[in-house]
């Protein structure tokens, strides 16, 4: 496992691993037993700990700058078919929610600002992929 870097943002903000590891247990809890979302991920997930430990290493990455994650989210999310922009405002929400429940003040404002951009990019790469790229429509950012 790399180090992750003194002067990342997430550092900055006293974000470690252990906070991150409570933030993905428990939005994950939450997003398992939302009606909307909850049955998307119940259908593909099987092995919710491998997903958390990915996640966690998806997070490290983004805010500590660690390389902890490798992979690629925008296949991922383009291959499910049913993913709607309101599942991204769900998702969203409860992201933020969760991060202001766990984190100190400026943590959760970095983890609510990275995920928007991040949810931005894929409803883009989605909207592109199914051919209505110019029907998007950038989401409001929640302050
Ligand atoms: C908006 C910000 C979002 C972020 C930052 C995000 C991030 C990620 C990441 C990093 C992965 C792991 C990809 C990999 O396998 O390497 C993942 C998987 C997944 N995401 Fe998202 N996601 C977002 C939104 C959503 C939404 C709105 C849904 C659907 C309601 C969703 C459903 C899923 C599912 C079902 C998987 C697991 C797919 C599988 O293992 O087959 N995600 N997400």
């Amino acid at each position: 496992m790399q180090e992750p870097r003194p002067n990342s943002p997430g550092s900055d903000a006293g974000i470690d691993e252990d906070l991150i590891a409570t933030l993905v247990d428990r939005f994950y809890a939450a997003v398992r037993q939302d009606a909307l979302i909850g049955p998307v991920f119940e259908a593909r997930v099987d092995d919710w700990d491998e997903h958390l430990t990915k996640l966690a290493a998806f997070w490290s990455s983004v805010v500590l700058k660690s390389g902890r994650y490798r992979g690629s989210p925008m296949p991922v999310h383009v291959a499910i078919d049913e993913i709607s922009s309101a599942h991204f405002a769900r998702w969203l929400q409860l992201f933020a929610e969760t991060a202001r429940a766990v984190c100190p003040p400026d943590a959760a404002a970095l983890f609510i600002d990275r995920s928007q951009r991040i949810g931005e990019s894929l409803q883009l790469g989605i909207s592109l992929n199914r051919g209505d790229g110019i029907a998007f429509e950038r989401p409001r950012r929640t302050p």
